[in-house]
């Protein structure tokens, strides 16, 4: 039998924060960038996309991250943070994507990033691919539809697993790869109406992205033998609205929606299930003796986002929505629900850890977990302005406290790194009134403010969860 003080956080715990250069850096043509498809949608996944960008939006400057980093780094450190998760530009390093020799200075950039992290022996994290590649593979080549695409994608991590090599161990390929289904310009730079989008293009253009991530982690292995390569997944566990065996059937169903992506990079090849869902819904993709040898090079470790869960239901008149992120998604009436209208479930986070490792005995690292809320900026007693968000501090609390609980189950976590450690740009509406951070930026939805910081409260109670491995959490 465990008793409370078994339940603890492993001593090399890897604690820390998440980003992605798209909602962060700004300079989005500086130093020989091109654009992205993160420049494309200015108002958020859900927004029209506009591929001659707009004069004015949020992402164009961000937080102005690529010229502030350096102070921000600093407050990661004064965090305690042991790793953080950033992506890299894609576009900065092959700004059409399709060029044969690389952007020196957008390399440089990283190599500054790397060592001033190294400064405060942050380990850093990478994602290759985070919901951006350069604008112009999308308009030109119709985005990973094309099978072009793969040679650019391998042409862009050789390079930079070569350049950064000696400075970073852990990688991750593509963020919550399985998205691509509900949002195929955000994941994919395939344009169109997703329910209009011919499956077996879809389909095809998700084979390009497996064989392009197993040929990353191919290549990382090589170049980097020490190196820890994982997928990505937006995890949402999914609980049957009712005890009708039907309403298990559809669970398994969208299940399916999120384990065939983990299936494929970690076992290497396709799942029987999708025989089945591919000849009922008549898609046909190429799938080439070559590629079905390049899925076997399966992935170190599993990483996902966790920011709720969601029902399944066969009967039409039970299927009451809620919003969730990205796809909408069936609403669980025993939740309560975010200022954004997502559910709430912490644990839901320790059901999927328990599901994930049960299923793949691969260890597991949660790399995106937080609320976005609305914050007030305030003087506290010594004049100092700051936000009161206790909202934020029980959110993440709860969660964590479910973590500590699947480590006492038994599963191995990697570590927690919370998404949007400083505000940040959304992903889903292209806001910035929808908050995540410790650390408070002044700017406004109408592209105003000065990117001063300011430490919310959250801040001191995280560093000291790092502090304490845990210890503090209740
Ligand atoms: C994940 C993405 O979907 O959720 C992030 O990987 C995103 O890029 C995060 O920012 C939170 O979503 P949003 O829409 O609140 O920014």
């Amino acid at each position: 039998m465990s008793n409370i003080s078994d339940k603890t956080f492993p001593e090399n715990f890897l604690w820390g924060g998440a980003l992605a250069a798209n909602q962060i850096e700004g300079a989005v043509l500086e130093d020989g960038k091109g654009l992205t498809t993160a420049d494309a949608l200015p108002d958020g996944v859900f927004g029209e996309v506009s591929l001659v960008p707009r004069e004015k939006y949020l992402k164009k400057e961000a937080i102005d991250f690529y010229h502030r980093y350096k102070d921000d780094v600093k407050l990661f450190g004064e965090l305690g943070f042991k790793v953080l998760r950033i992506s890299i530009a894609w576009a900065r390093i092959f700004p059409n994507g399709d060029e044969t020799e690389p952007n020196e200075k957008g390399l440089q950039y990283y190599d500054d990033l790397l060592d001033e992290m190294k400064k405060y022996n942050i380990e850093p994290l990478i994602t290759l691919s985070h919901y951006e590649m350069p604008l112009a593979l999308a308009v030109n080549y119709g985005g990973w539809s094309n099978r072009k695409l793969i040679d650019f994608f391998e042409r862009y991590v050789r390079v930079v697993f070569e350049r950064f090599k000696d400075k970073v161990k852990y990688w991750l390929t593509f963020n919550e790869i399985n998205v691509i289904l509900h949002a195929p310009f955000n994941g994919g730079g395939i344009q169109g109406n997703p329910e209009e989008i011919n499956k077996s293009t879809l389909y095809q253009a998700i084979h390009h992205q497996f064989v392009a991530s197993a040929l990353a982690v191919k290549i990382g292995h090589e170049i980097v033998p020490t190196s820890k390569i994982g997928c990505m997944v937006a995890g949402t566990p999914v609980y049957p609205l009712t005890p009708s065996p039907s309403d298990m059937a559809e669970t398994i169903k969208k299940e399916r929606e999120t384990l065939f992506f983990s299936d494929v990079q970690v076992r290497g090849k396709y799942p029987n299930y999708m025989n089945r869902y591919f000849k009922e819904n008549d898609i046909h993709i190429e799938i080439t003796d070559a590629d079905k040898e390049i899925l076997k090079n399966t992935v170190d470790f599993i990483s996902f986002s966790y920011y709720m869960s969601s029902c399944a239901t066969a009967d039409p008149e039970l299927n009451e929505q809620s919003k969730g992120n990205i796809a909408s998604i069936v609403k669980n009436p025993y939740l309560e629900e975010s200022e954004w209208g997502w559910p709430v479930d912490p644990e839901g986070l320790r059901y999927i850890l328990n599901q994930l490792y049960d299923r793949y005995q691969l260890p597991l690292f949660i790399v995106e977990n937080g609320l976005g809320a609305k914050d007030e900026l305030i003087k506290d007693e010594n004049g100092n302005l700051t936000v009161n968000d206790d909202y934020r501090i029980k959110f993440l609390n709860d969660h964590l406290v479910q973590v500590r609980e699947a480590i006492a189950d038994g599963v191995e976590v990697m570590g927690y790194t919370s998404w949007g450690p400083i505000d940040i740009v959304s992903n889903s509406t292209g806001e910035f009134r929808k908050r995540y951070g410790f650390i408070y930026v002044d700017r406004n939805d109408n592209c105003e403010g000065s990117f001063e910081r300011y430490k919310k409260k959250s801040f001191n109670w995280y560093k000291e969860v790092i502090r304490t491995n845990g210890k503090n959490l209740v």
